[in-house]
């Protein structure tokens, strides 16, 4: 699309993590040279870089066998970048326990009950799945009537068997945090209004596109969780598909179920559209500093190819550090080439916007360790997410029942979890796991948890079990303390 590029033009709603430092509308030229950033404390820089090699090592995935170096020599050189990113379908094979439990079913009866194992081979890159052959699971009856405004509250009574979460019904989830987006009356007004200059209402995106003499109808919302921009648009007649994936809630049941189309598509995947296409392509929460910036490129690139010439490009409240934004995505967004027609940018705050400035600070909700039967050996809570001494037992039974089939042996592995982000490994008879809330920053999560694992290894004098553990308790605590200071 070389030639219609500079046509593209770009919305881009961004947070950093210290000051304000412009505003500017309609225009592609920064107006006010931002001041100059706080300094950033060098052992933070050093453990963000650590975190990020091993966040980027976690979202790559090593090929297991080097082609023959004849082919090496004759593959084209972003074919050898991209399978590094995003190998292409040889991820089915380099998972191939999962991969094996997938297809381990009985063909023309009824497919065993196990979609968090699909779930989980498309993280890790394994898409598109292999077809089967059996029936899937669905409730007996649908009920007789669905709603069809997309805001009225989430019905009881829905198709989808919700086996593998703690809720069995979709309005339950609404109860579990109220900005997971399942509970509509906090739902319907997202989207609507102007409450800082990160905000772009639909009615203001669409009287943007209406003065360029431009027209939105359809478009692609990534990462879109329950599909409330979409529900939103859809008022306005506009047609949007959402991705999304299930990371610990049934995020495509939501969106299916209040009439909306849920593309199941992770973020790796190349978009499911044809070049040129689409009039506006939204990123919301789901796309954030968190992804290696090759892979976001890749992204962004592919953005590119399915919108059409003049279409809209909205990246809404991007996050990242003040310099990052300016050294890495700001060019990087800037390498389309688009013409920017709103382009803000804030303090970071929390995602209510109270907490300022404390994005290097991450808050650790509790550090874990428990046996290969998931018992407690040393627990720590940091918040009240959990008031009761049971609540706490409940969720350290659920988190090990969610992640005790996954390989988290030889490198940290991360999980949604009821809207934390869980970071865990496993040695021997040890698991160790950091929790922290969903805005919470993975990299810094991967840190506190290496942290964890380092110290006990050294307390534990390299004999990490649980044997020695126990009879080195009170320095585990101890050192737990010391690790996340109240948080
Ligand atoms: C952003 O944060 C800095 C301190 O980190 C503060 O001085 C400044 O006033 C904040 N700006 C806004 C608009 O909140
Ligand atoms: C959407 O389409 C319907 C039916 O054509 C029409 O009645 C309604 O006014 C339209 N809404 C908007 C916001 O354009």
């Amino acid at each position: 699309m070389g030639f219609t590029m500079g046509l593209n033009l770009l919305l881009l709603l961004a947070m950093v993590a210290t000051n304000i430092f412009s505003l500017y509308h309609l225009s592609s030229t920064i107006q006010s040279k931002p001041p100059a950033p706080p300094p950033v404390p060098d052992h933070l820089i050093h453990q963000l870089s650590t975190i990020r090699a091993t966040i980027n090592h976690l979202t790559s995935l090593q090929p297991t066998k080097k082609p023959p170096s004849s082919a090496a020599a004759a593959a084209p050189s972003d074919l050898l970048v991209y399978t590094h990113i995003g190998p292409i379908a040889s991820s089915c094979k380099d998972n191939p326990i999962l991969l094996h439990q997938y297809m381990n079913y009985t063909p023309f009866s009824l497919c065993p009950n196990d979609s968090p194992i699909a779930e989980n081979l498309i993280l890790r890159g394994c898409h598109p799945l292999p077809r089967r052959r059996c029936f899937s699971r669905t409730a007996a009856a649908a009920p007789p009537s669905l709603p069809t405004d997309p805001f009225s509250p989430l019905p009881e009574k829905t198709p989808f068997l919700l086996t593998h979460y703690s809720c069995k019904t979709l309005p339950c989830f609404a109860g579990l945090k109220s900005d997971m987006g399942f509970d509509m009356k906090i739902e319907k007004s997202r989207f609507l209004t102007y409450k800082s200059d990160l905000d772009l209402p639909i009615s203001q995106l669409l009287e943007i596109a209406k003065s360029a003499k431009s027209i939105i109808r359809v478009a692609l919302d990534i990462g879109g969780g329950t599909g409330t921009f979409a529900a939103q648009m859809k008022l306005q007649n506009v047609t949007v598909v959402t991705t999304t994936m299930n990371l610990g809630a049934p995020y495509n049941e939501a969106v299916a179920i209040r009439g909306l189309l849920p593309l199941h598509a992770p973020l790796q995947q190349r978009l499911p559209v044809f070049d040129g296409v689409l009039d506006l392509v939204r990123c919301g929460h789901a796309v954030n500093r968190w992804i290696p910036v090759t892979s976001m490129e890749f992204l962004f690139f592919d953005v590119d190819r399915v919108l059409r010439g003049g279409g809209y490009f909205l990246i809404d409240h991007f996050f990242s550090k003040k310099l990052d934004l300016e050294k890495v995505f700001t060019p990087l967004i800037g390498k389309l080439g688009y013409k920017k027609v709103k382009w803000a940018v804030a303090n970071k705050s929390d995602s209510s916007g109270v907490k300022n400035g404390e994005d290097l600070c991450p808050s650790v909700k509790n550090i874990l360790l428990l046996d290969s039967e998931g018992k407690r050996i040393a627990v720590k809570y940091y918040s009240d997410d959990w008031p009761t001494n049971s609540a706490k037992e409940a969720f350290e039974k659920a988190v090990f029942t969610k992640t005790q089939k996954i390989n988290a042996r030889t490198e940290a592995e991360i999980s949604m979890f009821e809207n934390n982000i869980i970071v865990y490994k496993f040695v021997q008879d040890l698991h160790f796991y950091v929790t922290g809330g969903e805005d919470e920053n993975e990299l810094i999560l991967a840190t506190v948890l290496q942290g964890f694992f380092d110290a006990v290894g050294i307390l534990l004098r390299g004999n990490i079990d649980k044997k020695e553990a126990l009879e080195n308790l009170d320095l585990i605590l101890l050192c737990i303390d010391e690790i996340a200071d109240g948080g």
